[in-house]
């Protein structure tokens, strides 16, 4: 039987990457390495925990004699390493902790899969799960290719760009195999309240405001968290060693008129009178070094390996207020304790 290490699997992306690979790949034991941070959460697995190809260890990257003894029990044919510290508002908070995860964690997860593999690369693999963030900001025209030069402008930004650059390093440095994934912003079930598109289902629930930070015209690209996964299972597979593949949906919406959507939708699945949810916006303070505009090129993986979208934008925002409506008891867990210390002080409130 193979065996892959999925790191992060009980975060958000990670637990759809683990769910992907655990229900496709019955014949592979799937190892989710998760540290249980804020952000990881058991129970964004329970459907899927009790399957035989599943295990989980918990295990922080930052510790390097922990991950290499991990690495040496099980000795991982592959890697699809998503643990990281994710959120760009706490970035500007505390940095040093995600220069410890983000890099650090990512050169332990490389020198480990180096040991273990040093003798035979045939057959294996690195999968480092990366964002688009690390290319820095659009104007108001132009696409992310892979080639575009690296300019990252957030501390979370320039943690990630420098954890692609070590892994590019290990590649040419030491013909370790691996393979980037640059996504753009995801969203869908289990998503952590702390980003826009949850942080807003959870805010109109419960009748409170919806933060839009400066103007509202910043603009993310969004893809649907399971296009995400399936993407990760095509590039792991039949991806190029050394090659960097961007990911996302063509799919470009302004803050505001993005929240007014969601406003819309919502409204109508909780049957209030339309334009409830949309009296709930509030423009607040700009986040400092705000990105304008990310947009991914998408052709890349499009024509390589044939990858698309499965679902609309609509389709997809309909799914996951869906999910939250019939997850309040997820959402209730997750913003109890810490969360609301993040949430006042992020806030003011
Ligand atoms: P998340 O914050 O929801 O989950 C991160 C997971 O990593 C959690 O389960 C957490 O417990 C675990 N973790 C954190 N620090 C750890 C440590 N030191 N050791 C072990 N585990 C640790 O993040 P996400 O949104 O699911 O993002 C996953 C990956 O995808 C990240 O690498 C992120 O940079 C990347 N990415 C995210 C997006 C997005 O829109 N969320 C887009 C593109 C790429
Ligand atoms: P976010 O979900 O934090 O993702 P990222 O910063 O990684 O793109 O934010 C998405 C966009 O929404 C970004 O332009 C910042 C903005 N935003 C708000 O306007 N208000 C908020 O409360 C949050 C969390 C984000």
């Amino acid at each position: 039987m193979k065996r892959i290490i999925i790191t992060g699997g009980a975060g958000f992306i990670g637990s759809h990457v683990v769910r992907e690979f655990v229900t496709n790949y019955p014949d592979v034991q799937i190892i989710n390495l998760d540290a249980l941070t804020y952000a990881g959460n058991l129970e964004n697995l329970k459907d899927i925990e009790d399957k035989e190809n599943y295990t989980f260890v918990k295990a922080d990257i930052t510790d390097a004699v922990h991950i290499q003894a991990v690495f040496e029990q099980y000795q991982p044919d592959g890697v699809i390493h998503l643990a990281a510290e994710s959120h760009v508002d706490r970035s500007i908070t505390n940095p040093t902790a995600f220069v410890m995860t983000n890099v650090i964690g990512t050169v332990n997860m490389l020198n480990s899969a180096k040991s273990i593999w040093q003798d035979d690369f045939t057959g294996k693999r690195f999968h480092h799960v990366s964002t688009d963030e690390v290319y820095g900001t659009l104007g108001e025209t132009g696409l992310f290719q892979e080639d575009t030069a690296y300019d990252p402008h957030s501390p979370y930004s320039a943690s990630k760009a420098s954890s692609d650059h070590f892994v590019r390093a290990y590649h040419d440095t030491y013909g370790l195999p691996v393979v980037i994934t640059n996504c753009s912003n995801n969203y869908g079930p289990n998503h952590f309240p702390e980003k826009l598109i949850p942080l807003c289902i959870h805010n109109i629930l419960n009748n409170k405001p919806l933060p839009i930070y400066g103007d509202g015209k910043f603009t993310r690209d969004w893809l649907f968290v399971v296009d995400h996964a399936r993407a990760i299972d095509m590039v792991f597979h039949r991806g190029q060693n050394g090659q960097s593949y961007n990911v996302g949906g063509f799919n470009e919406w302004k803050n505001i008129d993005l929240v007014q959507e969601l406003c819309k939708q919502m409204d109508e699945k909780l049957g209030r009178e339309v334009g409830t949810a949309e009296k709930l916006i509030t423009f607040v303070k700009d986040r400092p070094g705000h990105d304008l505009r990310y947009a991914i090129d998408a052709t890349k993986i499009n024509k390589e390996l044939g990858y698309q979208p499965s679902v609309t934008f609509e389709e997809g925002l309909s799914k996951t207020i869906d999910w939250f409506l019939a997850n309040e008891d997820w959402l209730a867990n997750v913003t109890s304790g810490d969360y609301q210390k993040y949430y006042d002080t992020q806030y003011d409130k």
